[in-house]
């Protein structure tokens, strides 16, 4: 794996690749398992596998949460070679990404209203400027993401498709520990106690996909946030349409949905989803 600090080096050795199928993998570190699956997807489905991992500071809309997420670059490296990356780009400053900028200018709609875009305020401008601007760098034919943050995904297609970017935009499923908590750079950060109460959120995600029904949902959508707050601080538990991602009290038979939820153990924000059959 050939490591690049400058988009400039890294611009320079992906121009001998034009002819190649371009998979890549953006994340912003503290890799784990789930951040392996996107790269082994990626090995099967291109010639050549980038990955960055830039804490990207935009995306961030408290300043606590961005001066603790967790930073491993040593790790982090080890992990993508034996996951068969072949090019990481890890900027050597925030400049580096961002020395071209021309803000970008995307209408998102209504997608970037609802759940994340509501409560995170600027956080998916912050996503769309530095996709936007990896994917000027890398020139991606592929790039893959995690559908843990189902929504983000979302965003990204819809930010495609409205830059008419030639780019295929993969969604990977979500990887959970055995335990059922959906893996995240964050919960390195949880305590031993705040790591098994954080199980009620998969449990609970679980529960609701089991006892959902076709009709009025806003009682079962109570119990589980009664059971969700037992254990955490709930921000959000909703049941949404696949598409639009608005929120749904009704449901109708033979539809799929997802449910989305966020929760904080402690100082940790939590994030999962779970597709819901009716
Ligand atoms: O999902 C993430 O890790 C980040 O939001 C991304 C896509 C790498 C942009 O900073």
């Amino acid at each position: 794996m050939k490591l690049f600090k400058t988009q400039q080096e890294l611009k320079k050795k992906l121009e001998g690749y034009s002819s190649k199928v371009i998979g890549f993998v953006p994340t912003m570190g503290a890799l784990h398992k789930g951040h392996v699956s996107l790269i082994r997807k990626a090995k099967k489905e291109s010639d050549i596998v980038v990955c960055s991992i830039f804490v990207n500071p935009t995306q961030f809309n408290e300043s606590t949460d961005f001066e603790n997420y967790p930073v491993t670059h040593d790790e982090d490296i080890k992990l993508l070679e034996k996951a068969g990356c072949d090019i990481l780009y890890i900027p050597e400053s925030v400049q580096d990404v961002y020395s071209n900028e021309k803000p970008i200018e995307v209408n998102l709609g209504s997608l970037a209203e609802v759940m994340e875009g509501a409560n995170r305020p600027g956080h998916f401008d912050g996503v769309v400027q530095v996709v936007s601007v990896l994917f000027d760098i890398v020139k991606p034919n592929k790039a893959f993401f995690g559908l843990k943050d189902f929504q983000q995904y979302c965003i990204i297609k819809k930010m495609v498709a409205e830059l008419k970017l030639d780019i295929e935009i993969v969604g990977c499923p979500i990887i959970r520990e055995d335990s059922g908590l959906a893996m995240s750079s964050r919960n390195i950060l949880l305590s031993k106690k705040e790591k098994v109460d954080a199980l009620i959120i998969s449990e609970t995600l679980k529960f609701l996909q089991k006892e959902i029904k076709a009709g009025e949902i806003s009682d079962l959508l109570n119990t589980c946030k009664e059971k969700l707050s037992a254990k955490s601080e709930l921000e959000y538990l909703t049941v949404a349409d696949l598409n639009s991602l608005q929120s749904l009290e009704v449901l109708e038979k033979g539809a799929i949905y997802r449910a989305f939820v966020v929760s904080r153990l402690g100082n940790v924000r939590l994030i999962d989803n779970i597709e819901i059959f009716v």
